[in-house]
C-alpha cells in the first residue's frame, strides 16, 4: 500500500507527451554495466586491444542485450572511451562476467601495468528502483530492452515527476548519504586495483540528447542557445560536489559502436541521493537554464522539432562493486568511497 504520496498536482494534465519503457512481467532487475579506458589526452597510444576484447565480448554467450558507446575528456584531462552494456537478467550478466573471455583480460596483472586505465561501473538494479523519460517513442538505453513503451504517460512535466515514476517511492523516501562531500580520500590508485562499494541509495542518470532526425537551422538554434547551458551546467555538477552532491559527472559523445560520431550527447551523473539530483534539476540556475533555453526554442520553432530527449534513472541498492585498474584517483567515485 502506498505510504507516500505522489507529487503530481491534482486533475495534471502535461501540457506535451512523454512515454516510460514499458516493462514486461518476469523482468525484475536488470543490470546496466559501463566499461571502460582511460588515458592522458596528449597520448598517441589507441586502446585497440580493449576495444577487440570488447567487440568479442559482445558476441559472447550471454552477450548484452543492447550496448551504445560513449568518449568524455574528463576534469583530469584524460580521455574516456567506454561501453554500456544492458541486459535483463542478473543471471546473464554473472556468466558473461565470469566467463574466460572475461577473466583472463580483465583480470590479468597486465592490466595494472598497462598504459591505460581501466573502470567498470555495473549495477544490478530492481525494477523498482528504476525509471525512464522519452519526449518521442524512439529506443535508446535500457529500453531497447523491451517490445514496447507504456504512454502517453501522466508522471511528468512537473517537478517530482522523476521520483512518482519510481515505483519504489510509493512506500520508501530513498534517503542515503546526506553528508556533504567535503572527504576527498587521497588513495594512490595508479598502478593499482582498486574495489569500492557504493553506499545506500545512490542515484544515477544517464540524460540523452539525440539531434540525428534534426533540421539544420533547429541544429543551429540547439547549437547557440540550448547546448552552451548544458556544457555549463555538466561542468558545474562535475566541479562543485559539496554544493550539489553530484559525485561524479561525466557528459560524453555518443559514438556507434564501431566508434564513428554520431548527433547525440549524453551525461551521466552520480549523486549522493535522488533528493541532491531532484534539488539540482529544481532550484538550480544552471539547470533552469538548459530547462529555460529548451522552452524558448520549441516556442521560437513553433514546436516543430525533431530532437529527441531521454533519461533513465536508478536509486542503487546499497553495495554495487564498482572496479578501477590503474585509474587516476579522481576517476569515477574514487574520490568519495573506499
Ligand atoms: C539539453 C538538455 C536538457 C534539457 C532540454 C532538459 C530539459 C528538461 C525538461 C523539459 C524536464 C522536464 C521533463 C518532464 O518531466 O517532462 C527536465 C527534467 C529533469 N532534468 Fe533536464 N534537461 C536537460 C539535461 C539534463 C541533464 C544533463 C540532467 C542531469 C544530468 C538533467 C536532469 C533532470 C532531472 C533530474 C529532471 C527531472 C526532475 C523531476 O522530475 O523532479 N537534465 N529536464
Amino acid at each position: 500500500m502506498r505510504k507516500y504520496k505522489k507529487n503530481m498536482p491534482k486533475g495534471w494534465e502535461p501540457p506535451v507527451p512523454a512515454w516510460s519503457a514499458k516493462i514486461e512481467s518476469g523482468c525484475t532487475e536488470i543490470v546496466i554495466g559501463y566499461f571502460g579506458y582511460q588515458i592522458q589526452n596528449d597520448s598517441n597510444k589507441t586502446p585497440n586491444e580493449f576495444h577487440n576484447w570488447y567487440s568479442s565480448l559482445l558476441k559472447a554467450d550471454h552477450a548484452p542485450i543492447h550496448t551504445e558507446r560513449g568518449h568524455v575528456i574528463d576534469n583530469e584531462n584524460y580521455r574516456n572511451g567506454f561501453y554500456i552494456s544492458y541486459w535483463n537478467s542478473k543471471a546473464s550478466y554473472d556468466a558473461w562476467r565470469a566467463a574466460h573471455l572475461f577473466t583472463n583480460w580483465w583480470n590479468s596483472d597486465d592490466r595494472v601495468n598497462d598504459d591505460f586505465g581501466y573502470w567498470a561501473e555495473p549495477m544490478i538494479i530492481p525494477l523498482e528502483r528504476f525509471e525512464t523519460l522519452f519526449s518521442s517513442e524512439d529506443k535508446a538505453g535500457a529500453a531497447t530492452m523491451f517490445n514496447d513503451f507504456k504512454g502517453p504517460i501522466k508522471e511528468h512535466n512537473y517537478w517530482g515527476g522523476m521520483r512518482d515514476r519510481l515505483e519504489i517511492s510509493e512506500v520508501n523516501l530513498l534517503e542515503g548519504n546526506t553528508e556533504n562531500l567535503t572527504q576527498q580520500s587521497h588513495i594512490e590508485t595508479l598502478g593499482k586495483r582498486v574495489h569500492l562499494k557504493t553506499p545506500k541509495n545512490l542515484a544515477i542518470i544517464r540524460s540523452a540528447q539525440n539531434l540525428t532526425e534534426s533540421k539544420d537551422h533547429e541544429k543551429a538554434y540547439y547549437q547557440a542557445e540550448v547546448y552552451p547551458n548544458l556544457i555549463k551546467g555538466m561542468d558545474f555538477i562535475s566541479t562543485h560536489p559539496e554544493e550539489t552532491g553530484c559525485c561524479s559527472s561525466r557528459f560524453s559523445d555518443e559514438l556507434t559502436i564501431s566508434g564513428e560520431k554520431t548527433k547525440k550527447t549524453f551525461g551521466f551523473a552520480y549523486f549522493l541521493t535522488l533528493e541532491h539530483l531532484e534539488t539540482w534539476s529544481r532550484t538550480h540556475p544552471t539547470h533552469l537554464a538548459i530547462f529555460n533555453s529548451f522552452l524558448n526554442m520549441v516556442q521560437s520553432l513553433g514546436g516543430q522539432i525533431d530532437i529527441k530527449l531521454w533519461h533513465e534513472v536508478s536509486v542503487l541498492p546499497e553495495g554495487q562493486v564498482f572496479e578501477y585498474i590503474n585509474c587516476h584517483p579522481k576517476s569515477g567515485l574514487l574520490p568519495w568511497f573506499r
